[in-house]
């Protein structure tokens, strides 16, 4: 009997040796039959359950087999986010094999949404997933240092900086020479990235572009502080723009007097990191390594934004991120996610904006996928009237995300969202009613409703209604 046969294949023994093996009872149950045809009716114990043959076949076969259970999304490879809205399947993402899938054209990840939208959950359940694939996870921006928890409970690193506190970084630490580096190559990549920071502290500070005779003088000084010390820090290069290297200022066919001149301005306003508010932060050698075995860093700097001076909270992320970009410009390191929560805050900085994006350009070559999170893409044309160049920053650094993710917009930022991305009708209505946590998912070619599906354990740790 079909049956029958069954009942052997799935338990390994035949009757008789089942009825052998059976528990005597003492004392028969008067209600024993009645209890076996119940536990035979709900299918429990009895070992009949299964009254059809198995089968297995792959996943392609069985999506024609049961259209309805086939999975959206745009592959099956990735993290698991929750489920698509539309085809009721599982969506799964992951910006590295999109990339070599040619889905996108970059990893990188532009995350909008209101206030409380749920921006920073659907990122750190992406990452926190994605862990188990053997992604790491590098948060510099953290503003609200509500990423601390999530770095301790997946075992992490988290580097608390403020003024006051006891660590400090040296942003102009060289990092991990790659070993796909050679040494001259590596020194014109420490000379640019300490170049390009120090350049980004004095024009944030300034509030304006350095004219040409302040880049020639930043230029001397860092020569000056480089031949000093094998790692240089700002105050060796704050005390070379204001005493400049009379043999530098000659070979570069300046007076030195001049030269001071020239860069007493941009001097002055990269001294506010080293006799200023926020001294103690980034002024000397740094006091904690980068370890590139942990899973996730995280840059916590509540302490300072909590003054509200975004100012500080700049010059603190410029600082901050390039110490930790610097950490990750290994193309051996792996996938990797650079998070700037919160990223509006930084983006109203033209000089920072700059800076963002050439280190985007890199991180591509570094297989980084950047993740930044804004409330509006309004954040983006904020930063300059139209035809600027902190305005053409800006768009280009959202060209540079081929995955959007957009959480419910306000209705006066929705014109303004749907042609920047070219959303139809329909995408612009969706974005409108977006309850919490849900988002459509928009890449080159396609667009998903996704709901984020949280676990009870995410669910707390995720919580950043708490303080309320
Ligand atoms: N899918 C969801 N369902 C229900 N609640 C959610 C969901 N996602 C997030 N939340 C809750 O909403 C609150 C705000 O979420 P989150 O901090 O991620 O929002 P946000 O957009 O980053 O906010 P902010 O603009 O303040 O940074 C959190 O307490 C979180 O637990
Ligand atoms: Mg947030």
């Amino acid at each position: 009997m079909k049956q029958q046969t069954a009942y052997y294949e799935l338990d390994g023994t035949d009757r008789a040796t089942r009825r052998a093996n059976r528990t005597p009872r003492t004392r028969p149950s008067k209600n024993r039959k009645s209890a076996e045809s119940l536990e035979a009716a709900s299918g429990r114990g009895s070992g009949r359950r299964l009254l059809v043959d198995k089968h297995r076949a792959t996943t392609r076969i069985l999506q024609v087999a049961y259209p309805f259970l086939a999975e959206g999304g745009i592959g099956a490879e990735g993290t698991y986010i929750g489920s698509d809205v539309f085809s009721g399947g599982s969506f799964v993402y992951d910006p590295w094999v999109l990339y070599q899938d040619r889905v996108i054209t970059n990893p990188n990840v532009l995350l909008a949404g209101v206030i409380g939208s749920g921006k920073s959950s659907t990122a750190k359940a992406l990452i926190t997933r994605s862990l188990a694939l053997g992604h790491k996870a590098y948060v510099p921006c953290d503003p609200k240092g509500e990423w601390t928890a999530v770095a301790e409970a997946i075992g992490g690193a988290t580097i608390k900086l403020g003024p006051g506190l006891p660590t400090r970084l040296n942003p102009l630490d060289a990092g991990r020479q790659p070993v796909t580096v050679d040494a001259d190559e590596w020194t014109r990549i420490v000379w640019s990235r300490r170049r390009a920071l120090l350049g980004t502290l004095a024009e944030s500070t300034l509030g304006r572009p350095l004219i040409a005779v302040e880049h020639t003088a930043l230029d001397l000084a860092l020569e000056t502080a480089s031949a000093q010390v094998p790692t240089p820090t700002i105050p060796d290069v704050v005390v070379a723009l204001f005493a400049p290297d009379s043999r530098h200022a000659e070979r570069a066919g300046l007076k030195t007097a001049s030269l001071v001149d020239d860069g007493r301005e941009v001097a002055h306003a990269i001294r506010r990191l080293v006799h200023g508010d926020l001294s103690g932060m980034f002024d000397g050698p740094s006091t904690t390594d980068f370890d590139p075995a942990l899973p996730m860093v995280t840059l916590d700097s509540s302490w300072l934004s909590s003054g509200g001076d975004d100012q500080a909270l700049r010059l603190t992320l410029a600082c901050a991120s390039s110490w930790l970009e610097a950490a990750v410009a290994d193309p051996a390191g792996g996938n990797r996610f650079i998070v700037y929560d919160e990223g509006w805050r930084v983006m109203r900085d033209p000089a920072l904006l700059r800076r963002m994006q050439e280190q985007w350009k890199l991180s591509r070559a570094w297989g980084v996928s950047n993740i930044l999170i804004v409330h509006r893409l309004s954040d983006l044309a904020a930063v300059g009237d139209h035809g600027s160049e902190a305005r053409a920053l800006a768009e280009g650094l959202l060209a540079d995300c081929s995955t959007r993710i957009m959480l419910r917009q306000e209705s006066d930022q929705l014109a303004r969202t749907a042609s920047l991305l070219g959303l139809t009708d329909v995408e612009i209505a969706t974005i409108a009613k977006l309850p919490k946590g849900r988002a459509l998912w928009r890449l080159p070619s396609r667009s998903f409703v996704v709901q984020l599906i949280r676990h009870a354990r995410e669910v707390e740790l995720f919580d950043t209604d708490a303080r309320m």
